[in-house]
């Protein structure tokens, strides 16, 4: 049999995920719903469209057309608008939670509840606000260590931290009025001290496996400065773990996604298929859950994904199958280190549709393109990350060393993270948590 495989996105992390799937043995053909010209993804699929990946009639009249076998949705909002829901309700089994489930990611306030109501280890003390009443009490209770967070997607930008963006009481009293004013309901949680990793586990609604560990980079600029993006860079270490954290945190982190997946189950009685995506802060009280996503990060699907040994489409039909437990899911022992190259300005003022030219990147197996589009035979950054670049190599430094070297030789109005991977970078979060416990 032939697998019809549609993906659902456009980003490098769509890119990741196809060329895993062209690394399987079995026959297939790739099919990609995008939202721009990916040079990447065009050249990879058996056909290509464009058109809004957030329109559920869309996705399943284009899935229909191409009878895919089965779905993969890579972002989050098609999540959170249904699509998975109606793929599946025409008979396409989907990687990726149905709308419900996928609340894990669009509802800080769902997760929250979730994890209080199954009693599971790694929350905060928080409360759910829809009005003002009670918050400056409970801001009163948290003292300094407070975090406001809008209750929805906004791309990591709803949430702001006490002493990163928000300087006072006043400020963060401003912060909800702000929020209420536009409608929304907003959760004030106790603000962790500690290193964030993520910790994403492959799932089939019962049976989980783990990815190797990860850590991003959210700020814009060299030394952790700058302004929130949507992730620079991310590495990861041969032995799975990082080198700032314990063989106890990986294995609290492994424990919280698995009591999440069977708690969302017992709650809808329905099973999540697909990534489950914890954020996590080691803190010097254990480990501690920032928030879940409901997909593979971006970017830490291209660290994953480029070291995976077992075949992907497996895993995919295995996901969806609920049969997880019996294909193997292997990495390489190796470290990987992710580099994003991304246009001048981003992400508050970023230049678009100026000219780049990657034609010094010397091994481009490890070229991951994102925010780029074909124009006139040319490539063009479109305004958002560019293109990423992840070095595979036996020690993080090594593997920085690649990715460096590589992203550096892109033409274009670009700049990226030299600091990403380095040992003073590695050495400071060594320190760092050596100092919290
Ligand atoms: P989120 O969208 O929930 O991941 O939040 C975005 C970022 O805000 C996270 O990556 C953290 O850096 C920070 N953050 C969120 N919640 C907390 C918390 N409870 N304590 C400290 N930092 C947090
Ligand atoms: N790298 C963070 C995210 O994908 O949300």
């Amino acid at each position: 049999m032939k697998h019809k495989i549609l993906v659902v996105g456009s980003g490098a992390r769509e890119h990741a995920i196809i060329r895993a799937l062209n690394r399987s043995v079995h026959k297939k053909e790739i099919y990609c719903i995008a939202s721009n010209m990916n040079p990447g993804i065009v050249n990879s699929c058996e056909n290509f469209t464009m058109g809004d990946i957030n329109d559920p009639t869309f996705v399943t009249n284009y899935a229909r057309h191409v009878s895919a076998t089965i779905a993969i949705i890579g972002p989050e909002n098609p999540l959170a608008a249904g699509v998975a829901d109606v793929l599946w309700s025409i008979g396409i089994k989907t990687v990726g939670p149905t709308r419900d489930l996928a609340q894990i990611e669009s509802s800080k306030a769902f997760t929250r509840n979730l994890l209080k109501e199954y009693h599971i280890p790694g929350g905060p003390e928080y409360k759910t606000f829809s009005s003002m009443r009670g918050v400056e009490d409970f801001l009163n209770t948290l003292e300094d260590n407070y975090v406001v967070k809008y209750d929805g997607l906004m791309g990591g930008k709803g949430v702001k931290v006490a002493g990163e963006h928000l300087h006072s009481h006043t400020e963060a009293l401003a912060y909800c009025k702000e929020l209420l004013d536009s409608d929304a309901q907003f959760v004030i949680e106790e603000k962790f001290i500690g290193e964030e990793f993520s910790l994403m586990s492959f799932c089939d609604g019962d049976n989980l496996k783990h990815m190797p560990a990860v850590q991003d980079h959210k700020r814009a600029y060299d030394g952790d400065t700058g302004p929130n993006t949507g992730g620079m860079g991310t590495y990861s270490d041969s032995n799975h773990s990082l080198p700032f954290l314990t063989k106890q945190d990986i294995d609290d982190a492994k424990t919280i996604n698995q009591a999440t997946a069977k708690a969302i189950k017992n709650k809808f009685d329905l099973s999540y298929r697909g990534i489950l995506y914890g954020g996590f802060m080691a803190t010097a009280n254990g480990v501690k859950l920032i928030e879940y996503n409901a997909r593979f990060g971006d970017p830490e699907a291209m660290n994953v994904l480029s070291i995976l040994e077992s075949d992907f489409v497996d895993i995919c039909y295995a996901i969806v199958n609920g049969n997880l437990n019996d294909v193997p899911v292997k990495f390489s022992t190796k470290a990987t280190v992710c580099k994003y190259a991304v246009p001048n300005g981003y992400p508050d003022n970023p230049v678009k549709g100026q000219e780049i030219d990657v034609s010094k990147i010397s091994n481009h197996n490890g070229l991951y393109y994102a925010s780029v589009n074909i124009q006139k035979e040319k490539l063009v950054e479109s305004g958002s990350r560019t293109i990423a670049y992840v070095g595979i190599a036996d020690s993080i430094f090594d593997a920085e060393t690649i990715a460096e070297n590589e992203i550096i030789s892109i033409e274009g109005p670009l700049f990226h993270r030299k600091d990403i991977g380095k040992k003073e970078l590695i050495q400071k979060r060594i320190d760092h948590m050596k100092s919290l416990r």
